[in-house]
């Protein structure tokens, strides 16, 4: 029988179906401990969900207190103090008028149930056929089908196209290898422009919302838009009447260094979706916030909504990511995301310098990306080649967890993300860098690419 990774565990569907991973027994701080002691360095929080890290007491008390009082309290049969302080809690972080809240189980759901509230916001105006939610064609929303639907990852796309409703549209702001051939700030922000064009195609009565992530997450490993972008975005969805969602689901509660990344941009959307780093992986919780202006017609309106799950809102939950949000605030942990991510990007910047294989390094705070390439001119590697898994696999022998984020180009294209709890330390990050850089030199090793030597 397998314990770490030797072969089957028993019938738990992994990634691999028959390989299953190691067989984690503890978190402690920034590491994950398998059953056979070994020690792993969490480089990328999990998916980029563990931002305070593993094993936090005052969660795990806040957890036991919370459990011995109220589990569950059915949503339309009543309301419960945690999950009412949390959405006030929430509300007063958020930008501008975002204070209305409700709570799902997964960023999936919640990225579906912004393009629901935009919807039924525009049907309590008497504007029923404003439906299309538009998206970029370097994103992803979620796994589930509305979610998938809206997101522009041919990977987790391609054996479900039959079932998806839409496509992804509205090219990404991808700098690095820009879809309209443009460089910036030469090119005037054309591909925010693009979502003008989209949105004249559909008719602008026809268009509910615009989504996009902040900061691209798992399809484009951490792409970041110039900063100028996000109000031309704000301004074409104003003067269309389309709302605007942030899917913060990655970016937020702090992880680019700012509670929130659009915070970064100076906008406030219309609805902004938080899931991942709220319950930072001790519960499942995720959660959209809408404006006052969103909810007034609602309100005035049918003042029903008709969506949520068995779960929504639930007293255990909420408690625990009031936990969370405790520490996130006690120990300055946006802060720190500031500063260690700057420590991060330079260390990772001279990385770069020695390993060809790095092409870019972007992201902001700790959600940062590196594109790996062939050459030079920044030939992508041929799909077949695996070279994403390749070095996630070196960097997971030397005890390094890192993400995988291949696929931006049309299904091709190789990157990670590194992305380590927001409680992240100097020395550790020093440690994190070693051992990538030693993954990195195994991998040129293996494709016959040596690194420059050390100076
Ligand atoms: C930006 C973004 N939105 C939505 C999701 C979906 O969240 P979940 O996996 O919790 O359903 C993810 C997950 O990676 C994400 O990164």
């Amino acid at each position: 029988m397998s314990t770490a990774g030797q072969g089957r565990s028993g019938h738990v569907i992994h990634p691999a179906v028959d390989h299953a991973p190691p067989l984690a027994v503890r978190g402690e701080g920034i590491y994950l401990v398998d059953v056979e002691g070994r020690r792993y360095l969490d480089g990328c929080s999990g998916a980029i969900t563990a931002n305070i890290g593993h094993g936090v007491e005052e969660v795990l008390e806040a957890i036991r207190r919370q459990s011995s009082r109220l589990t569950f309290a059915f949503r339309s049969q009543f309301s419960n103090e945690p999950a009412d302080t949390l959405a006030e809690r929430i509300g007063a972080l958020a930008p501008g008028s975002l204070r209305w809240l409700f709570f799902v189980n997964s960023g999936s759901e919640a990225t579906e149930l912004a393009a629901k509230m935009a919807v039924q916001h525009w049907q309590e105006r008497g504007r029923p056929e404003k439906t299309h939610v538009l998206s970029r064609t370097v994103s992803y929303h979620g796994i589930t089908l509305g979610a998938l639907s809206m997101s522009g990852h041919v990977l987790r796309r391609s054996r479900f196209e039959a079932l998806l409703a839409k496509d992804a549209t509205v090219p990404a702001p991808y700098c690095l290898r820009c879809p309209l051939s443009l460089t910036y700030p030469g090119c005037a922000l054309a591909c925010a422009d693009e979502l003008q064009a989209r949105i004249d195609a559909l008719g602008a009565e026809n268009v509910a919302a615009f989504i996009a992530e902040p900061v691209v997450g798992a399809a484009g490993a951490a792409i970041t838009p110039p900063r100028d972008y996000y109000r031309r975005i704000r301004e074409i969805c104003d003067a269309n009447e389309v709302l605007f969602i942030a899917d913060e689901v990655m970016t937020g509660m702090g992880r680019t260094g700012a509670m929130f990344a659009v915070e970064h941009f100076g906008v406030v959307p219309d609805l902004l979706v938080l899931g991942k780093g709220l319950g930072a992986g001790y519960t499942p919780i995720a959660a959209v916030v809408a404006t006052d202006e969103l909810m007034a017609p609602i309100r005035a309106g049918s003042g029903a909504v008709l969506y949520g799950h068995t779960l929504s809102a639930n007293p255990l939950s909420a408690a625990t990511a009031l936990a969370v949000l405790d520490v996130l605030e006690r120990r300055n942990l946006v802060d720190n995301a500031r500063e260690r991510g700057a420590q991060l990007e330079a260390a990772l910047r001279r990385l770069a310098e020695r390993h060809p294989v790095v092409g870019d390094v972007r992201g902001m705070g700790l959600l940062l990306g590196l594109e790996l390439v062939a050459d030079t001119d920044l030939t992508p590697f041929p799909p077949s080649e695996n070279v994403t898994a390749r070095l996630v696999r070196h960097a997971f022998e030397r005890g390094l967890l890192i993400y995988p984020a291949s696929g931006a180009l049309d299904g091709a294209g190789d990157a990670v993300m590194v992305a380590p709890p927001l409680t992240v330390e100097a020395a550790e990050i020093d440690a994190l860098v070693g051992m990538l850089d030693g993954a990195l030199e195994a991998l040129e090793h293996e494709l016959g690419r040596p690194a420059a030597q050390r100076a």
